[in-house]
């Protein structure tokens, strides 16, 4: 965790769960959360990937900050997943605590209207639009169970840092292969006016196939645009390559330095 964090902890639980007081957002928030949704609206169907396309149609979503509530309630029904409000980032352990219960923890606070292009820290904004839909698919939803669980078992083999990078170059930053070529899922391209076609159609970033091993020795800045991005075949292969145990390749990868985020390996392969 960060020094200062931005969101009111003085009314978390144990497990840093809040009330999304619901009632206490104003219109201007509500008003924000439709803009920045508008604003994505029109950039998903040209480069977001298929399933969350799918499932945002669901939802009725966009006019105004959702009741996590009533969204947890069709969550649960359709892959046992539901939302549980924090206020802000929490510790690693309680994390992946909740992803390991199959629950997913939505920041309650909506940036400011001068952080409408770019922010660092996950609001409910990014929370919501870029993660949530996403836990509607099967797959997906089992692959970020298996995620919280290896992110336990993680903590007690000191290798948290290197399976971070997988979250980082997955959940929030992964593309994947379709028909219609390219497309993003992780949440921090989805939720972003700018990277999401950048990092699909942008000339400057690598984008090279899935490589479990690769990503865990990369390291990610978490203020600019990502200079290597990595490509998915689909879910099944997401969840399948990152089915083995993990303890030999911590043991393994611990003792070779870590990549720079722009590094570029002759045994890398560029997907695109
Ligand atoms: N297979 C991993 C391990 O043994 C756990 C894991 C599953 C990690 C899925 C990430 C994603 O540690
Ligand atoms: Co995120």
């Amino acid at each position: 965790m960060k020094a200062a964090l931005r969101g009111d902890y003085s009314r978390a639980a144990k497990d840093y769960s809040v009330e999304q007081d619901w009632a206490a957002y104003t219109a201007a928030e509500h008003a924000l959360f439709k803009r920045l949704f508008d604003r994505q609206a029109k950039l998903v169907p040209r480069y977001a990937c298929a399933e969350w396309i799918e499932a945002i149609a669901g939802l009725d979503a966009g006019n105004e900050i959702p009741r996590f509530a009533a969204i947890s309630k069709k969550l649960k029904a359709k892959t046992g997943w539901s939302i549980v409000a924090v206020p802000g980032l929490i510790p690693d352990d309680a994390f992946f605590t909740h992803l390991a219960n199959r629950r997913f923890p939505v920041t309650v606070w909506l940036r400011k209207p001068e952080e409408f292009d770019y922010i660092v820290e996950p609001d409910v904004f990014h929370d919501f639009f870029g993660h949530v839909p996403l836990l509607f698919d099967g797959v997906y939803a089992d692959h970020l169970h298996e995620y919280g669980k290896g992110g336990l078992k993680a903590m007690r083999l000191d290798a948290v840092k290197m399976l971070a990078r997988l979250y980082w170059y997955t959940i929030e930053f992964g593309l994947m292969r379709t028909p219609a070529g390219v497309r993003a899922y992780g949440a921090g391209l989805i939720s972003s006016g700018g990277e999401l076609a950048h990092c699909v159609v942008g000339s400057g970033p690598h984008r090279l196939d899935f490589d479990l091993e690769r990503i865990l020795r990369t390291d990610y800045q978490i203020d600019k645009y990502q200079t290597t991005y990595f490509v998915i075949e689909s879910f099944d292969q997401l969840m399948r390559e990152t089915a083995p145990d993990f303890t030999p390749i911590y043991a393994r990868l611990r003792t070779q330095p870590a990549l720079a985020p722009d590094a570029n390996l002759p045994t890398d392969r560029t997907a695109v």
